[in-house]
C-alpha cells in the first residue's frame, strides 16, 4: 500500500476550506463589528468558560462590560489590546480583530474543536481542555519566559498551550508513554524536514515485518536512527496505530499509514502557524519523574497547572497496557511508581493521599513565593462510594501552607446528557 499524496485526504480539504477566511461561517460577523467589540467564540459555552473569560479579560488588564445575553463584552478600557489578541483564549475577535487562538484552532484536521494542532496525537484519556489551559496560563500571569511547571503532564496539553504563548514548560510523567507523546506533540515542528527525509526509506525497509507485534525490528531499527526527535515520532505513529488496533478493531496496517499522514499534516501545520503569527515558542523540557521526588530547585518555577489523578479514577496503567507493552515495559513494575493504582479497597484510597500529600509538598517547594498553583480535579466513586478528593486537596493544600485563592466548578455534559463535575482550585504561595 502506497501512502496517497498528502493533498489528497480528507483532513487537509477540511483544513483548507476552514482556512478559506471570507466564506468560512466562523467569519461571517466581522464586517457588522464595533472597533470596541469583544466577541466570544462560538465554543464558548459552559458557565465556568464565562468564568474564566472574565477573570482573563482581568488578568490582561481590560475594563469591560458583559452585554447581549453574556455572548457580547464591552470594551472599556484596556492598556494594550494587541497583545490581548495575541493572547486570550475566549474570544474570536477584538478590536475588529480576530484573535491568535481564532486563527490557531482553524488548523484542526480533527472534527473536535479541541484537538487543534498536535493536541490530538495518541487518544489518551483524560486530556484537559487546551483552551482552558490557555486562558489559566493568562489568569495567573504568566508571561513570555516565564516557566509553567505541570508535574502530571499526561498526554502534553499545558506544553503545547505554554509553547504558544511564549511560555517556557517543565513537563513531568511517570509514564513513558505520557513521556513520549508529549515530547512528539510539541518536538516534531524541530525536526520535520528529517521525518519526512527518511518516511519512504522506513516504510519500504521495514513493511514486511512492521505489523507482526512480536517481531521487534521495526522500533529497534527507528530506535537506531540518530535523531531523537525522528525517532521519536515513527515510534508514536506505531502506538497511535496499536492503540487503533486494540481499542477499536482498526488494520494495523491501513492505521499506521493514515496517522503518519495526519502526524505529519498537523506538524506542518503547527510550523505554518508559527510563521504566519510570528509567535516566538517558549522552551521545553518533558521528562520521565516522579511528582513525589522532583529534581527542581526550591522557590524556581513561575507557575503550576496540573491534573493529578483523580483519586483513584483511572486506572491509566491499565488503559494504555497494548502501548507499554510494545515499549517493552513489565506492566506490574510500571505500576510500582504511579500513584492512584496501587493497593485494594480503602488501602487505596489510603496510598493516593499519603502520594499526593507528597506531590503538593513538592508543588509547593518548588513555586516562587506570591505565585499561583491551579490543580484540576474531580471526586471518584470507587466501590459505589464517592471519594471527596476535591475536599482532601484543597485541605491538604491549605495545610501545607497556600493560600486558598478560588474554587470555579466546572461542569460539563459528557455523552449521553450525563453531567460531570470537576473543580478549578486556584491556590497562591504566601509571599
Ligand atoms: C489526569 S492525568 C493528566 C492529564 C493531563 N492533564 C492531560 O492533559 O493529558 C494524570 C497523570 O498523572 C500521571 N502520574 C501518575 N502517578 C505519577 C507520579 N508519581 N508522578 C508523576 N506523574 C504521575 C499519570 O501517568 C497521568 O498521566
Amino acid at each position: 500500500m502506497q501512502i496517497k499524496k498528502e493533498e489528497n485526504f480528507k483532513g487537509k480539504r477540511m483544513l483548507k476550506r476552514a482556512e478559506g477566511i471570507n466564506t468560512s461561517w466562523a467569519y461571517k460577523k466581522l464586517d457588522n463589528l464595533s472597533k470596541e467589540n469583544l466577541l466570544l467564540l462560538d465554543n464558548v459555552q459552559f458557565i465556568y468558560e464565562l468564568a474564566l473569560a472574565q477573570l482573563e479579560l482581568q488578568a490582561l488588564g481590560v475594563d469591560f462590560q458583559v452585554t447581549n445575553g453574556l455572548r457580547e463584552f464591552k470594551l472599556l478600557k484596556a492598556n494594550d489590546l494587541d497583545m490581548v489578541a495575541r493572547k486570550t483564549a475566549y474570544f474570536k475577535i477584538i478590536d475588529g480583530k480576530y484573535t491568535d487562538y481564532f486563527q490557531i484552532i482553524q488548523k484542526n484536521i480533527t472534527r473536535s474543536v479541541n484537538q487543534y494542532l498536535t493536541h490530538w496525537i495518541y487518544p489518551y484519556k483524560g486530556k484537559f481542555h487546551p483552551q482552558m489551559i490557555r486562558a489559566l496560563l493568562n489568569i495567573i500571569g504568566l508571561k513570555e519566559g516565564d516557566t509553567v511547571l505541570d508535574p502530571f503532564i499526561g498526554s502534553g496539553t499545558t506544553t503545547i498551550e505554554a509553547q504558544l504563548l511564549g511560555i517556557n514548560c517543565i513537563g513531568i510523567d511517570v509514564s513513558p508513554l505520557c513521556v513520549l507523546q508529549s515530547r512528539v506533540k510539541a518536538e516534531s515542528i524541530e525536526a520535520l524536514n528529517k521525518i519526512l527525509d527518511v518516511k519512504n526509506d522506513i516504510i519500504n525497509k521495514f513493511k514486511p515485518n512492521l505489523f507482526n507485534q512480536e517481531n521487534k525490528s521495526f522500533l529497534e531499527t527507528i530506535d537506531s536512527l540518530d535523531a531523537e526527535k525522528v525517532t521519536n515520532f515513527y515510534k508514536m505513529a506505531y502506538l497511535v496505530a496499536v492503540s487503533d488496533n486494540a481499542r477499536r478493531g482498526r488494520n494495523l496496517e491501513t492505521s499506521f499509514y493514515k496517522n503518519l499522514r495526519l502526524m505529519i499534516d498537523s506538524v506542518g501545520d503547527f510550523q505554518d502557524i508559527v510563521k504566519e503569527l510570528n509567535l516566538k515558542l517558549g522552551k521545553m523540557e518533558i521528562e520521565l519523574g516522579d511528582c513525589r521526588k522532583l529534581s527542581l530547585k526550591d522557590n524556581s518555577i513561575d507557575g503550576i497547572i496540573t491534573s493529578p489523578p483523580y483519586s483513584i479514577a483511572l486506572d491509566y496503567v491499565s488503559n494504555d497496557a497494548h502501548a507499554f507493552k510494545v515499549l517493552g515495559y513489565e506492566l506490574p513494575e510500571i505500576r510500582e511508581e504511579f500513584i492512584g493504582v496501587r493497593g485494594k479497597g480503602q488501602d487505596r484510597i489510603n496510598l493516593y493521599n499519603q502520594d499526593m500529600m507528597k506531590s503538593y509538598e513538592e508543588i509547593y517547594r518548588v513555586l516562587k513565593p506570591g505565585r499561583f498553583a491551579v490543580i484540576i480535579i474531580g471526586n471518584a466513586t470507587y466501590m459505589g462510594k464517592e471519594v471527596k478528593t476535591v475536599e482532601f486537596t484543597i485541605d491538604c493544600c491549605k495545610k501545607i501552607g497556600f493560600k486558598f485563592i478560588k474554587n470555579i466548578d466546572k461542569i460539563i455534559f459528557g455523552l449521553y446528557n450525563v453531567m460531570r463535575k470537576e473543580n478549578i482550585l486556584i491556590f497562591q504561595k504566601p509571599k
